[in-house]
Protein backbone atom coordinates (compact mmCIF):
# COMPACT_ATOMS: atom_id res chain seq x y z
CA UNK A 1 0.00 0.00 0.00
CA UNK A 2 1.22 3.74 -0.47
CA UNK A 3 0.54 5.24 2.85
CA UNK A 4 -0.15 8.72 2.23
CA UNK A 5 -0.89 11.82 5.02
CA UNK A 6 -3.83 14.47 3.59
CA UNK A 7 -4.15 17.70 6.04
CA UNK A 8 -6.85 19.86 4.80
CA UNK A 9 -8.60 22.48 6.78
CA UNK A 10 -12.58 23.83 5.93
CA UNK A 11 -14.78 25.77 8.06
CA UNK A 12 -17.87 25.36 9.84
CA UNK A 13 -21.21 25.81 8.40
CA UNK A 14 -22.96 26.02 11.41
CA UNK A 15 -22.84 26.02 15.05
CA UNK A 16 -21.10 22.64 16.05
CA UNK A 17 -21.14 21.93 19.87
CA UNK A 18 -19.07 19.53 21.94
CA UNK A 19 -21.85 16.80 21.22
CA UNK A 20 -22.16 17.16 17.74
CA UNK A 21 -18.76 16.97 17.10
CA UNK A 22 -17.98 13.94 18.93
CA UNK A 23 -21.01 12.13 16.71
CA UNK A 24 -18.99 13.10 13.82
CA UNK A 25 -15.70 11.92 15.30
CA UNK A 26 -17.29 8.59 16.35
CA UNK A 27 -19.06 8.41 12.88
CA UNK A 28 -15.92 9.21 11.18
CA UNK A 29 -14.10 6.55 13.60
CA UNK A 30 -16.05 3.80 12.44
CA UNK A 31 -15.50 4.12 8.69
CA UNK A 32 -11.72 5.01 9.26
CA UNK A 33 -11.50 1.82 11.31
CA UNK A 34 -12.98 -0.49 8.41
CA UNK A 35 -10.93 1.58 5.76
CA UNK A 36 -7.65 1.25 7.60
CA UNK A 37 -7.35 5.01 8.26
CA UNK A 38 -5.92 6.39 11.14
CA UNK A 39 -5.53 10.53 12.34
CA UNK A 40 -6.97 13.31 13.75
CA UNK A 41 -9.50 16.32 14.03
CA UNK A 42 -9.41 19.32 15.23
CA UNK A 43 -12.13 21.55 15.79
CA UNK A 44 -11.80 25.15 16.93
CA UNK A 45 -16.09 26.27 17.26
CA UNK A 46 -14.87 27.84 13.60
CA UNK A 47 -12.21 25.80 11.96
CA UNK A 48 -11.56 21.99 11.30
CA UNK A 49 -7.65 21.00 10.32
CA UNK A 50 -7.84 16.96 9.97
CA UNK A 51 -5.21 14.72 9.30
CA UNK A 52 -6.12 11.43 7.36
CA UNK A 53 -3.66 8.72 7.03
CA UNK A 54 -3.92 5.67 5.37
CA UNK A 55 -3.72 3.89 1.74
CA UNK A 56 -4.04 6.69 -0.91
CA UNK A 57 -6.54 5.33 -2.67
CA UNK A 58 -8.78 4.70 0.61
CA UNK A 59 -7.64 8.17 2.04
CA UNK A 60 -8.70 10.09 -1.44
CA UNK A 61 -12.33 8.21 -1.15
CA UNK A 62 -12.53 8.99 2.41
CA UNK A 63 -11.52 12.89 1.26
CA UNK A 64 -14.34 13.03 -1.76
CA UNK A 65 -16.83 11.69 0.69
CA UNK A 66 -15.94 14.34 3.57
CA UNK A 67 -15.73 16.96 0.79
CA UNK A 68 -19.48 16.92 0.14
CA UNK A 69 -20.05 17.03 3.97
CA UNK A 70 -22.92 20.21 4.02
CA UNK A 71 -21.39 20.46 7.89
CA UNK A 72 -18.57 22.43 6.68
CA UNK A 73 -17.66 24.00 3.15
CA UNK A 74 -14.53 25.10 1.40
CA UNK A 75 -12.23 22.09 1.78
CA UNK A 76 -8.78 23.18 1.28
CA UNK A 77 -5.94 20.61 0.77
CA UNK A 78 -2.72 21.63 2.41
CA UNK A 79 -0.77 19.07 1.71
CA UNK A 80 -0.74 15.33 0.35
CA UNK A 81 2.16 13.37 0.86
CA UNK A 82 3.67 9.70 0.62
CA UNK A 83 5.24 8.88 4.20
CA UNK A 84 7.11 6.06 5.87
CA UNK A 85 5.07 5.50 8.68
CA UNK A 86 2.07 6.81 10.65
CA UNK A 87 1.73 9.29 13.43
CA UNK A 88 -1.41 8.58 14.49
CA UNK A 89 -1.21 4.84 14.75
CA UNK A 90 -3.77 4.48 17.66
CA UNK A 91 -6.07 6.47 16.63
CA UNK A 92 -8.97 6.23 13.43
CA UNK A 93 -9.83 9.90 14.28
CA UNK A 94 -8.66 11.45 17.79
CA UNK A 95 -9.87 14.60 18.27
CA UNK A 96 -8.85 17.94 19.98
CA UNK A 97 -10.04 20.80 20.64
CA UNK A 98 -8.75 24.75 22.07
CA UNK A 99 -8.08 24.76 25.73
CA UNK A 100 -5.29 25.39 28.07
CA UNK A 101 -3.08 22.11 27.20
CA UNK A 102 -3.58 23.15 23.80
CA UNK A 103 -2.44 27.07 24.01
CA UNK A 104 0.99 25.45 25.68
CA UNK A 105 1.55 23.58 23.03
CA UNK A 106 0.98 26.33 20.84
CA UNK A 107 3.03 28.64 23.62
CA UNK A 108 6.13 26.27 22.70
CA UNK A 109 5.16 26.51 18.63
CA UNK A 110 5.81 30.66 19.76
CA UNK A 111 2.08 30.88 18.04
CA UNK A 112 -1.34 32.32 19.17
CA UNK A 113 -3.41 29.63 16.95
CA UNK A 114 -3.21 27.07 14.72
CA UNK A 115 -3.64 28.97 11.55
CA UNK A 116 -3.38 26.68 8.56
CA UNK A 117 -2.91 29.97 6.42
CA UNK A 118 -0.08 31.12 8.69
CA UNK A 119 2.39 28.21 9.33
CA UNK A 120 3.72 25.59 6.98
CA UNK A 121 1.77 22.11 6.58
CA UNK A 122 4.88 20.79 8.39
CA UNK A 123 4.57 22.83 11.59
CA UNK A 124 0.49 21.87 11.45
CA UNK A 125 1.09 17.77 11.11
CA UNK A 126 3.68 18.72 13.88
CA UNK A 127 1.89 20.59 16.11
CA UNK A 128 -1.33 18.67 16.07
CA UNK A 129 0.46 15.45 16.78
CA UNK A 130 1.56 17.28 20.18
CA UNK A 131 -2.23 18.62 21.22
CA UNK A 132 -3.49 16.47 23.88
CA UNK A 133 -6.36 14.03 22.72
CA UNK A 134 -9.59 14.05 24.13
CA UNK A 135 -10.00 10.77 25.78
CA UNK A 136 -12.69 9.19 24.08
CA UNK A 137 -12.24 5.38 23.72
CA UNK A 138 -14.59 4.66 21.07
CA UNK A 139 -12.13 6.31 18.70
CA UNK A 140 -9.36 4.27 20.06
CA UNK A 141 -7.81 1.81 17.02
CA UNK A 142 -7.27 -0.91 19.75
C1 LIG B 1 -14.90 17.96 9.33
C2 LIG B 1 -15.39 16.58 8.98
C3 LIG B 1 -14.53 15.50 9.10
C4 LIG B 1 -14.96 14.22 8.78
N1 LIG B 1 -14.08 13.18 8.86
C5 LIG B 1 -14.47 11.96 8.47
C6 LIG B 1 -13.56 10.88 8.47
O1 LIG B 1 -12.40 10.98 8.86
N2 LIG B 1 -14.01 9.66 8.05
C7 LIG B 1 -15.30 9.46 7.65
O2 LIG B 1 -15.65 8.35 7.28
N3 LIG B 1 -16.17 10.48 7.66
C8 LIG B 1 -15.81 11.70 8.06
N4 LIG B 1 -16.70 12.73 8.07
C9 LIG B 1 -18.12 12.41 7.81
C10 LIG B 1 -18.40 12.22 6.35
O3 LIG B 1 -18.50 13.47 5.74
C11 LIG B 1 -19.72 11.45 6.18
O4 LIG B 1 -20.72 12.06 6.94
C12 LIG B 1 -19.58 10.03 6.66
O5 LIG B 1 -18.48 9.41 6.06
C13 LIG B 1 -20.84 9.24 6.31
O6 LIG B 1 -20.78 8.06 7.02
P1 LIG B 1 -22.03 7.10 7.17
O7 LIG B 1 -22.48 6.80 5.76
O8 LIG B 1 -21.50 5.92 7.91
O9 LIG B 1 -23.05 7.88 7.96
C14 LIG B 1 -16.30 14.02 8.37
C15 LIG B 1 -17.15 15.11 8.27
C16 LIG B 1 -16.73 16.39 8.58
C17 LIG B 1 -17.67 17.55 8.46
Amino acid sequence: MKLTRLVYFSFATRPMGLAATYALAVAASRNNLAADLTGKLYFDGEMFIQILEGDLRAVNRTFQCISKDTRHRDPCILSLTEQPTRLFSDWSMAYSRPGSAAASVLRRYGVESLDPLKLSAWEVVSIMSELPTLEFPALQTA
